[in-house]
């Protein structure tokens, strides 16, 4: 597997072919940030199309090379919009989406809708009908309750709706405890070894109106070992085989989930794409002789690992505040608002001044948010170069899960985010206004 077992440069964290160039600013896609950052403002989202565009077509080589019937399908959960959805057509992936709201964004760009999977613990009535009206591929069903009211729905409209059944297989991908959903105790799917697993195979095969075409399972998020992944495709495809003993169950579909962990620092270790490819599909290869006639398609869902490395974040300093013996805290234009995972996980990141990126990184500093909560830290304890007011720092690997999940806590507008590619930028996203805060208000 090729772990690196020492520390990487804090720049081949940024999107691949990030440069610095001869003023000392930091160059992605071709774009000078500091021009970006003040065409713009700042907080400002960068994404870097072509490194989205590259994951893309990686998870597609290196699962399709050892497992040719592989359908990508990018979890929209990590960042969606109309541009990327665009994208992600153009690259063919299929998505999976967990609301009404990742529907319609997917459904606004004409994505095919039959390479849409439908997930969540708790879709509602209108959620379920609009999927079933606008002809989703795929309902991955998670529990008793949305398996009888999604079959009562397609036998109103007289169809047979296609489904996966999403298993909890029990097993603990030993990441942070808030994105780990394969337990036991988990919200999320039909546990295996409660049995619930399998009455829910049990029910869809003799649901009227129900196609039961496959199982899926889903462990967790920044797995950044390949066991578990092993571990529960022996689980679920042991379960599989049983089903099919008992109830002439046909696994036509085997849905792995997503979770690939990406770097995030310069020491972090994770399995590069291909070490999760070959793994899975070696071992899916090895057990699933006993479910033939055909093999099952297999289905990925990567979110992460597809737009995080893509995403920069650039933000502007100002007050800068020492405690002298104690702290430096260089306060930034945006925090927890647009990236909540610092303070939500623990997450770390690295960062730079993007205005000198060529100057050694002598101060040891802790990057401060600008909203009143202490824990409005971006990044602790990260060498700078020599900070000043105006500079901007560029913070790497923002693509995933912060844009999503930003707010307007303290009441601020949402960053702009621009796609860079080949020396040109194009807003994708506008920067919220105040008159945006209060557009949805009424005295
Ligand atoms: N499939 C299912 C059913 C999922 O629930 C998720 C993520 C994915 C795929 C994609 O997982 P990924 O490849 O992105 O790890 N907010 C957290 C991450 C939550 C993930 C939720 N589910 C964070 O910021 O780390």
């Amino acid at each position: 597997m090729s772990m690196s077992t020492k520390t990487v440069p804090k720049l081949a964290l940024f999107p691949p072919m990030t440069k610095v160039n001869k003023e000392g600013h930091l160059v992605i896609g071709g774009c000078d940030v500091v021009d970006l950052a003040e065409e713009f403002g700042t907080p400002l989202y960068i994404l870097n199309e072509s490194t989205l565009r590259h994951k893309c077509r990686e998870f597609k080589d290196e699962f399709g090379k050892y497992y040719p019937d592989t359908l990508v399908i990018y979890a929209s959960k990590a960042f969606l919009n109309q541009a990327l959805a665009l994208i992600f057509k153009e690259e063919g992936l299929g998505l999976d989406v967990v609301s009404g709201g990742e529907l319609s964004i997917a459904h606004s760009v004409d994505f095919p809708l039959d390479k849409v999977y439908c997930h969540g613990n708790n879709k509602t009535p209108e959620e379920l009908k609009l999927a079933l009206d606008w002809g989703v591929g795929r309902i991955v069903v998670d529990n008793f309750y949305e398996l009888e009211m999604l079959n009562k729905l397609a036998k109103k409209r007289g169809i047979s709706q296609n489904i996966l059944l999403r298993l909890t297989p029990g097993i603990d991908p030993h990441t942070h405890q808030y994105t780990t959903t394969g337990t036991i105790e988990s919200k999320f799917g039909f546990p295996l070894a409660t049995g619930q697993a399998e009455e829910a195979v049990n029910q869809a095969s003799s649901a009227s109106n129900l196609n039961l075409l496959g199982l899926h399972f889903h462990l967790g998020s920044q797995i950044s070992e390949i066991q578990p992944f092993e571990l529960a495709i022996e689980l679920v495809l042991g379960f599989a085989r049983q089903m099919s003993q008992k109830f002439g169950f046909h696994l036509g579909e085997f849905d792995i989930g997503g979770g690939f962990a990406v770097p995030y620092t310069v020491d972090s270790r994770v399995p590069a794409i291909a070490d999760y490819a070959k793994a899975v599909t070696s071992k899916l290869a090895g057990l699933i002789s006993g479910l033939e006639p055909s093999r099952p398609r297999l289905i990925i869902e990567p979110g992460r690992a597809i737009v995080a490395q893509a995403g920069v974040a650039l933000y502007k300093v100002g007050a800068i505040k020492e405690i002298p013996g104690i702290k430096k805290y260089v306060c930034v234009d945006g925090g927890i608002s647009d990236n909540i995972r610092p303070a939500l996980y623990g997450a770390r990141y690295e960062a730079l001044v993007a205005n000198k990126a060529l100057e050694p990184e002598r101060d040891t500093v802790t990057i401060a948010g600008k909203l009143c909560e202490s824990g409005d830290t971006l990044v602790k304890d990260v060498n700078l170069a020599a900070v000043r007011p105006a500079d901007i720092i560029a913070v790497a690997v923002c693509g995933a899960y912060s844009i999503p999940m930003s707010s307007n806590y303290n009441a601020m507008p949402r960053p702009a985010i621009v796609m860079v590619k080949e020396g040109r930028a194009r807003l994708i996203r506008r920067r919220e206004t105040y008159q945006d805060l209060m557009s949805l208000d009424s005295i």
